[in-house]
């Protein structure tokens, strides 16, 4: 096993692509601090990964909130007394309902030939306290697991951080201005945070995946999923295990070369 005696935080971790992250990562051998904002989410993928033999434990916690982050660093750490692994998973996109409506209406005007004279509206009404917190998550969040994984991974001399960017971040996308921007700061922070622990063997990298079948898109309206489609060569959306297997090379010394990079697996929606 890959991972075997070794601690791993996984953050967002009760549905979706986190979850899939902290089975993976169990059957590696390693302990799982399971996060989510949600703790009965957290908590049955505690029992999931027991019942497969593993070790796991619920830390539930908002990772927008730098003191409860700080106290679940320091719940799991009282135990285990160490991390090898955060994976920066938490996030959230928040689709006004009339900016959905008017994808749906971009979208049938495509489908139509075009041209698309349906207005978006999205950062034009997207409310202040929406883009704050959509940076607060995903920002933020990153920020704080960061900070306080780096003051055991710094003593440590080892560790492996991975922060969950987007396609959004790097093209951009049409809707969702606040998790475009976010996630076009994580991966900024990815880079310079790579370059100041490398010299201490920890490595920092980031996932840029494309559209991934989750909870995560589940106000897409058929017609906007059928557009995306249409966009993303392979012609499907990935699957949460196709993510996980990036995180887990990541996670592991066959990415031990690795430091500061973007890793996209996305159909080849992006290029
Ligand atoms: N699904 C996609 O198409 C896609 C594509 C690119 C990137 N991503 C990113 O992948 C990550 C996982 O997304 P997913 O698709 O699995 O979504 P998901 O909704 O299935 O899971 C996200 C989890 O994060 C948790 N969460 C939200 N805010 C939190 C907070 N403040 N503190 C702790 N936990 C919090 C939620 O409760 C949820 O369990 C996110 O960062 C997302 O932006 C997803």
């Amino acid at each position: 096993m890959k991972l075997e005696d070794q601690v791993a935080l996984v953050t967002g971790a009760g549905s979706g692509i986190g979850r899939a992250i902290a089975l993976a990562l169990s059957v590696e051998g390693a302990r799982v601090a399971v996060n989510d904002l949600i703790d009965e989410s957290a908590e049955a993928v505690v029992k999931e990964i027991r019942a497969a033999g593993g070790f796991a434990m619920a830390v539930p916690a908002d990772v927008a909130d730098g003191r409860a982050v700080l106290k679940m660093f320091t719940r799991f750490l009282s135990e285990w007394d160490r991390v090898d692994v955060v994976v920066n998973n938490a996030g959230a996109l928040f689709l006004e309902p009339h900016v959905v409506t008017n994808m749906q209406a971009q979208a049938a005007e495509r489908a139509a030939g075009g041209p698309v004279r349906t207005p978006l509206e999205a950062t034009r009404t997207i409310e202040d306290g929406v883009w704050r917190r959509t940076f607060a998550i995903h920002v933020d969040g990153t920020f704080h697991c960061t900070r306080e994984a780096l003051k055991v991974m710094e003593v440590r001399r080892s560790g492996r951080i991975i922060n969950m960017a987007s396609i959004a971040g790097i093209g951009g996308l049409a809707g969702s201005p606040d998790y475009s921007a976010a996630k076009a700061a994580v991966i900024g922070f990815t880079k310079a945070v790579a370059r100041e622990v490398a010299h201490l063997g920890i490595r920092v990298n980031a996932i840029a995946p494309g559209f991934v079948d989750t909870p995560l898109l589940a106000d897409l309206p058929a017609s906007v999923r059928a557009a995306i489609l249409a966009q993303t060569p392979c012609g499907r959306l990935g699957t949460v295990e196709e993510i996980a297997a990036a995180a887990l090379f990541l996670a592991d010394d066959r990415s031990d070369f690795m430091t500061g990079q973007v890793l996209s697996p996305n159909g080849g929606y992006s290029m």
